[in-house]
């Protein structure tokens, strides 16, 4: 079976998604070559997956969303990888490795990249952040910058600092679920910092949940449930059906949920 995303610029307009000419992305395709990925293997098990075979982007900002264990990761770490960056995040000049991150779906992911080339990268996963710090850590001490004392700052105010310090011009960043570590004001922060890399000329491919993220205007929705990879409108991701009913009715929601032990409906 062969199954393509076959957004097009008028789909991305009907969602309110300004798209760029394909040619002006960094990274405008990505296609999975099977044969290249074990009978066995699990990503033959995750259904946003398996049925992937070519994936077209549209903007400069990509999120993926959906449930977890829907595939949002395994995708993104196998693109990161494609791309050259270490598996365990930051820049392509990073190569350490603390423990066995390399993706199986690396090596069958194709990569089609648009006519101009992104002058710098980054790929960053809160979940490892602890070791990429480090690594920031043990560069700047070789380099002339001096220490970044990623360590003596919270996990939120260093993650955000590693990005404004890191991210700039025109570059193809990689960022897995950066809400992790970041309060709502800070994610408003994140906001505007991506904004500012767009105008640089950036793109960006993010894994996320968070609803303030998510509004990024302009940025393409691809959402990992129901089986495929599949364009979604903001206001019909879970994310924000979830939060928006949570806030507007949490007492009733509260109510509901808590007390179904009691045998209450
Ligand atoms: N090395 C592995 N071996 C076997 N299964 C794996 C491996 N890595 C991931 N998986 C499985 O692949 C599925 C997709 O995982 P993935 O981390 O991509 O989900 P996700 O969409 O990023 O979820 P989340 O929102 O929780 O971060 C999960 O069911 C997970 O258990
Ligand atoms: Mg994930």
């Amino acid at each position: 079976m062969c199954i393509t995303i076959s957004t097009t610029s008028s789909d991305c307009s009907e969602r309110g998604v300004k798209a760029v000419p394909q040619s002006e992305l960094f990274l405008r395709e990505i296609s999975v070559d099977w044969d290249e990925i074990p009978r066995d293997s699990y990503l033959r098990a995750i259904p946003a997956l398996s049925a992937l075979r070519h994936l077209p982007f549209h903007c400069p900002v990509t999120f993926f969303v959906g449930e977890n264990g829907s595939g949002k990761s395994t995708l993104l770490e196998g693109m990161a990888e494609a791309l050259g960056f270490n598996p365990e995040g930051g820049s392509r000049n990073y190569r350490f490795s603390t423990y066995d991150a390399g993706s199986e779906l690396s090596g069958a992911l194709r990569p089609v990249r648009g006519s101009r080339r992104e002058k710098w990268g980054y790929f960053l996963r809160a979940e490892s952040f602890y070791n990429v710090a480090t690594a920031e850590e043990e560069y700047a001490k070789l380099s002339s910058r001096g220490s970044e004392y990623y360590h003596r700052r919270s996990h939120g105010e260093s993650f955000l600092h590693l990005i404004q310090t890191n991210f700039s011009g025109a570059g193809l960043y990689l960022l897995d679920e950066p809400e992790a570590a970041l309060s709502p004001q800070r994610q408003l922060t994140l906001l505007a910092e991506i904004d500012r890399c767009v105008r640089a000329g950036s793109q960006f491919f993010i894994a996320s949940h968070s609803p303030v993220l998510l509004g990024f205007p302009d940025a393409e929705l691809l959402c990992f449930d129901g089986g495929g990879i599949h364009p979604i409108a903001y206001e019909e991701t879970d994310s924000f059906r979830i939060t928006e009913l949570f806030i507007r009715n949490r007492a009733q929601i509260l109510r509901r949920l808590l007390c179904a032990d009691d045998g209450e409906d």
